[in-house]
């Protein structure tokens, strides 16, 4: 028996919502082949499309993996072959693709022995492996799919948020790669008051204007006033990409996850192929390479 998996890319923090927020992507991501075997365990078979470790232990994909056979009463194990397109160090949430798929696979494996929920408690645990912190904004949208709030950590309160249908996301990745770990490590850990009540307002009114469909909510929320000033400087050329973005009509831009690629919602396709060149040249007037993605969030 075995399942082959689409792992979405995602985009956590959207702008305000620092480590709650994240969105899936529908058209960018891995593909992972899950089997089941008789002997107990995970062994990784085949990465392609990326230098990765097969050993369980320092894949996040086994990592994951492991905390869901451990919790259940699976007397086997499963084999997996993973195959990437999503780039580690990229931004959006290569490891949680890995990580989200496995438990998802392994558990359509297993007669769906656990909720979403638990699943994303187990991919969790590829995310710290991964970044030394078990955040759960790009693994939750991967499972439950569209945009996800992270309500709680303790106890873990996920709650699924309306996704408007004309809402795409434009995605550019600048080819250089920046560790979570790393662009954590920069972030202070005190914010002011003043602050707060800014970042707080503005993941307010995005929730609000994600359930009413409010495009124009939607657009004045999207800001960052705590995370993205401290990040941007390791990401070439964010502030002129995001002018670019703005000019060319997306409703906000931000980083995606920790960087270095840079996000942009639109409403409507059409907008956000526009938005997708006008990023893009930015980055060839500086010379420096990139990939560029439009996709619905799904
Ligand atoms: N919320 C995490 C961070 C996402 O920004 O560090 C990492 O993909």
């Amino acid at each position: 028996k075995e399942i082959k998996v689409f792992c979405p890319a995602t985009i956590a923090n959207v702008s305000c919502g620092f480590d709650v927020l994240g969105l899936a992507l529908e058209s960018v991501g891995d593909e992972m082949l899950v089997r089941k075997k008789e002997t107990p365990g995970i062994k990784i078979t085949k990465i392609e499309g990326q230098d990765l470790p097969l050993e369980t232990n320092k894949n996040v994909a086994g990592v994951a993996g492991l905390a869901l056979l451990n919790a259940s009463n699976y007397k086997g194990g499963f084999e997996i072959e993973i195959f990437k397109n999503i780039k580690p160090g990229s931004g959006i949430g290569s490891s949680a693709a890995s990580s989200a798929g496995a438990v998802w696979a392994m558990n359509e494996l297993i007669d769906k022995q656990f909720s979403k929920l638990e699943l994303v408690q187990f991919a969790m645990q590829g995310e710290k492996l991964a970044s030394n912190v078990a955040h759960a904004d790009n693994v939750a949208p991967a499972i439950f799919g569209g945009f996800t709030l992270v309500r709680s950590y303790e106890p873990l309160d996920i709650v699924p948020v309306n996704t408007p249908n004309q809402l795409y996301a434009t995605v550019i990745h600048p080819q250089i790669e920046i560790k979570t770990s790393d662009s954590r490590k920069i972030l202070k850990t005190n914010i002011s008051l003043e602050k707060g009540i800014k970042q707080w307002g503005n993941l307010g009114g995005l929730i609000a204007g994600l359930f009413t469909e409010d495009y124009e909510l939607i657009s004045r929320s999207l800001e960052d006033h705590i995370i993205e000033p401290v990040r941007s400087i390791l990401i070439p050329g964010f502030d002129a990409v995001k002018a670019s973005a703005i000019s060319a009509g997306a409703l906000g831009c931000g980083i995606s996850g920790s960087g270095p690629s840079i996000f942009a919602l639109s409403k409507g396709q059409e907008t956000a192929q526009i938005v997708a060149q006008t990023m893009s040249k930015v980055y060839e007037e500086i010379g420096l390479d990139f990939d560029v993605h439009v996709s619905k969030i799904c």
